[in-house]
């Protein structure tokens, strides 16, 4: 059974990464920057799931998140960085406290938690794994999401810098980077409009908090042991182009596009 501590466990994709890691046994530290939602979550899962509230905007939160949860629980053994906000903010109106706030979630608490992480388990000489949430949007810019974007595409390279370092010690760090899947968030609310545009996938079905979730827990766990300074993408193939386009054709080319030809893809497949 693996010590796991969660961050952003009562949110959506959070929430169903504690579940999974839950339903395979592990012992789950959960937290989140408001105790009423947090306390939900930890009840649906039962069997003694830690609730932890802690603002990650405080630059002292993350290392200290870690290090009440090592002294409570024991020595964890998987760290998961799932907290994340997602504002629409475009870079000519961003000024520097939304800037700071963005990054103070998205990149600054990972890392320093990732560092506490590193810091006990080489005093203790464990291994463990780290998996932070990156997001499609590491890898292309999108309107209004300029500064997520660029919080993303650091979180990615913190990810590969640190693996880099902590390989010696055994500690692997890895990102899972979502497609867009559908949560109901106070925190990071979306569009109708948007969740529609943004949809699209070769695969041709939406994505679910489980399907990552279950990609966390493989890339955490030991049939991925000599995988580390990675990014996986879960995310139905959206990252592999530019699906909206029309197919090149030339004058007088009769053909329909492949993709409108294509069959959908079965929905959720068997669990592993
Ligand atoms: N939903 C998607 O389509 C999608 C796609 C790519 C990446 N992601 C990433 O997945 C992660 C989870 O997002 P989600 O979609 O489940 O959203 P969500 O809003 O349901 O979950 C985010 C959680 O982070 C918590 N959080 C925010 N600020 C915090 C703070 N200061 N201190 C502590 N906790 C804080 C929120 O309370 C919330 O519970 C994020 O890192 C997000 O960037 C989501």
């Amino acid at each position: 059974m693996a010590h796991v501590l969660v961050t952003g466990a009562a949110g959506g994709i959070g929430g169903a990464i504690a579940e999974e890691f839950a339903a395979r046994g592990d012992l789950l530290t959960l937290a989140d920057r408001d105790a009423g939602p947090l306390t939900r979550t930890a009840a649906r899962l039962g069997g003694g799931a830690v609730a932890h509230a802690a603002d990650l905007t405080d630059p002292g939160a993350p290392a200290a998140l870690v290090e009440a949860a090592w002294a409570a629980n024991g020595p964890v053994d998987v760290l998961v960085n799932a907290a994340g906000v997602y504002p629409s903010l475009d870079m000519a109106e961003v000024d520097a406290p939304a800037w700071d706030r963005l990054f103070a979630v998205n990149l600054r608490a990972p890392v320093l938690a990732t560092a506490a992480f590193a810091r006990l388990a080489i005093a203790d000489g464990r291994p463990g794994a780290v998996v932070n949430i990156s997001s499609g949007s590491a890898l292309r810019a999108r309107p209004g999401g300029g500064p997520y974007a660029s919080s993303k595409a650091a979180l990615e390279m913190a990810t590969r810098a640190a693996a880099l370092e902590l390989g010696g010690h055994g500690i692997r760090v890895n990102a899972v980077s979502p497609g867009f899947v559908q949560v109901s968030s106070d925190c990071n609310p979306v569009s109708a409009e948007y969740a529609a545009a943004i949809g699209a996938n070769p695969l041709g079905r939406p994505g679910s908090p489980r399907d990552i979730a279950r990609a966390v827990c493989w890339i955490a766990g030991p049939d991925a042991s000599w995988i580390t300074g990675e990014v996986l993408r879960v995310d139905g193939g959206s990252s592999t182009g530019a699906l909206h386009l029309p197919r090149i054709w030339q004058p007088g080319d009769t053909r329909a596009t492949p993709l409108a030809a294509a069959p959908a893809a079965p929905t959720e497949g068997p669990t592993a």
